[in-house]
C-alpha cells in the first residue's frame, strides 16, 4: 500500500492488502497533492475518495449476491446427490468396519446397518425418480472425511468404543442431511418423497441410539475387564 506524503496510510486503508492504489491515486501520491485540494478538505480524506468509492461499490455488489441463486427444488436435488454419494461411500467403509469390531453385539449392528444402508441407497433412486430425474451423485467431502477418521481408529486398533463414536458422527451427519429433506419434499408437496426419505430418517435415528446403548455396554465390559485384571495382579 502507498503511503501518503505525511507517512501515514491514507483513511479507509484496512491494510488487508487487497486494494490497490488507482493509476490516478498513484500518481497523485508521486507528485504530492494537488492544489486544488488544499484548503477544500483535508489532504487524507481527499486522498481516501476513491477507495471509499471501491467499498461502496463492493458492499453494494455482495447485498445483491446475498439472494439465493438456487430454488428450493434445486437445493432439494443438490442434498439428495450429496447423500446419495454418502451412502454409497458407507456401503463400501461398512464390511471393513463389522470387521474390525470386536464385540460380536456391534459386529453385527455394522453389518445390520449395511444391508438397511443399501436399502437406504434403493429408497434415495425412488425419491429422485418422483422428482422426475435420474440419480446424481455429488461428492460427500464430509463423509469422506468422517470415514478417514474411521479409518484411522482401524488403523491404530482404538476399539470399539472409538468406532463407535466415529459411527455416531455418521450417523449424526446422516440424520441432518435427511431431516432437512424430509421438510424441504414436505415444502415442495411431495409427500411420497417425503414420506420415503422419513422412513430412512427413523432407521438413521434408531441406528445412533443401538449406538448409545452398546456404547454403554462397551464401556462396562472395559471396565469390569480392567477390574477382574487389576484383581488378578493384586
Ligand atoms: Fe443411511
Ligand atoms: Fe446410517
Amino acid at each position: 500500500m502507498s503511503r501518503s506524503p505525511n507517512g501515514l496510510a491514507p483513511v479507509g486503508d484496512d491494510s488487508c492488502g487487497e486494494e490497490e492504489s488507482s493509476p490516478e491515486t498513484a500518481s497523485l501520491f508521486a507528485s504530492g497533492a494537488p492544489d486544488f485540494l488544499s484548503g477544500v478538505m483535508p489532504i487524507e480524506t481527499a486522498f481516501a475518495i476513491p477507495q471509499i468509492k471501491r467499498m461502496q461499490e463492493r458492499s453494494k455488489s455482495k447485498q445483491a449476491g446475498r439472494r439465493p441463486t438456487n430454488t428450493l427444488r434445486e437445493t432439494f436435488l443438490d442434498e439428495l446427490a450429496d447423500i446419495y454419494d454418502a451412502e454409497k461411500q458407507l456401503i463400501k467403509a461398512l464390511p471393513k468396519v463389522a470387521e474390525a469390531a470386536e464385540q460380536e453385539d456391534l459386529k453385527r449392528g455394522f453389518q445390520q446397518h449395511l444391508e438397511e444402508t443399501e436399502e437406504h441407497v434403493t429408497r434415495l433412486e425412488r425419491v429422485f425418480e418422483i422428482f422426475g430425474e435420474e440419480p446424481k451423485s455429488r461428492r460427500c467431502k464430509a463423509m469422506k472425511g468422517l470415514l478417514e477418521e474411521g479409518e484411522e481408529h482401524i488403523e491404530d486398533e482404538d476399539g470399539d468404543a472409538a468406532l463407535i463414536c466415529a459411527a455416531q458422527k455418521i450417523e449424526h451427519y446422516e440424520i441432518a442431511s435427511y431431516g432437512s429433506l424430509v421438510s424441504w419434499a414436505r415444502l415442495l408437496g411431495e409427500e411420497d418423497a417425503a414420506d420415503v426419505l422419513e422412513e430412512t430418517l427413523d432407521e438413521e435415528k434408531a441406528t445412533d441410539e443401538k449406538l448409545t446403548s452398546l456404547a454403554e455396554s462397551v464401556i462396562n465390559v472395559d471396565e469390569s475387564q480392567q477390574t477382574t485384571e487389576s484383581e488378578e495382579s493384586e
